[in-house]
């Protein structure tokens, strides 16, 4: 028997999908540089807006994009690496996957964050760099443009090679759930809300994030 269940909500789908485009676009322009700089600010505050909307969808989502229901302790982390997991730990992120999730989450703000500090004492200077010292504002820009940046092409590295792993040689695709929303499972597991209601809420608090982003870039950019 099997359960067809909705794991990834349509707003978690619609925010991946928007965040790979975003960081793509980011580091395109980042690497032509000049004029194509005004549209890697631009696109960076996006990415941010989809971040600040995920650290609240994190508590009030889908049952599976709640943070709470796919932090999974050393325990559990360990006892899926010697394969000894529970299936139903695995419906969401499984214990390797979610580590990953959290750790690309959390080096993304850090380079939003480092982003809205940042001065090239050339032309382009984040909208909150007069704010901090320019000691700050050059260590930030270093972190951006330096680590920040190799950490965030070895993370999604990682993350792309494991999804090719899991399509080839375990067999089982990824990728589908994250555009269709649904997984046919052996267990029976709560689904993720996905209805009308949840999908305007979550629309509702993206404009609130974007707001906020946008208030902030032209209040002070
Ligand atoms: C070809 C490129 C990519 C593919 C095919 C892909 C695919 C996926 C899939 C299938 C999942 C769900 C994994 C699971 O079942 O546990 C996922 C989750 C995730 N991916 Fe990607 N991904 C790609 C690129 C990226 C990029 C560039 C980023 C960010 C820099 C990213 C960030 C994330 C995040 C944050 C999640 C967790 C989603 C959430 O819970 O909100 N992905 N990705």
């Amino acid at each position: 028997m099997t359960y067809r269940t909705r794991v990834w909500d349509l707003p978690t789908r619609v925010f991946h999908w928007a965040l790979l485009a975003g960081v793509v676009s980011a580091f395109i322009t980042a690497k032509l540089g000049g004029n194509a700089m005004v549209w890697h600010m631009r696109i960076g505050l996006f990415i941010g807006s989809l971040l600040m909307w995920r650290l609240i969808w994190g508590f009030v989502g889908g049952h599976h994009s709640r943070f709470l229901n796919f932090f999974h302790g050393p325990r559990r982390v360990i006892a899926y690496l010697q394969g000894k997991a529970d299936p139903a730990w695995s419906v969401g992120h499984n214990p390797m996957g979610a580590l990953s999730v959290f750790a690309l989450l959390a080096v993304l703000l850090g380079q939003f964050a480092t982003g809205l500090i940042s001065d090239d004492e050339i032309a382009n200077t984040g909208p909150l760099a007069k704010f901090v010292s320019m000691a700050t504002a050059l260590s930030a820009t270093g972190w951006h443009k330096h680590y920040g940046e190799c950490v965030i092409v070895g993370l999604v590295g990682m993350h792309v090679a494991a999804i090719l792993f899991y399509t080839f040689v375990k067999k089982e695709s990824l990728v589908k759930p994250m555009v269709q929303g649904d997984k046919a499972l052996d267990v029976q597991v709560a689904a993720s809300r996905d209805d009308g209601a949840s999908r305007a809420l979550a629309l509702g608090l993206w404009a609130v994030c974007a707001g906020v982003v946008s208030f902030v870039a032209w209040k002070f950019g």
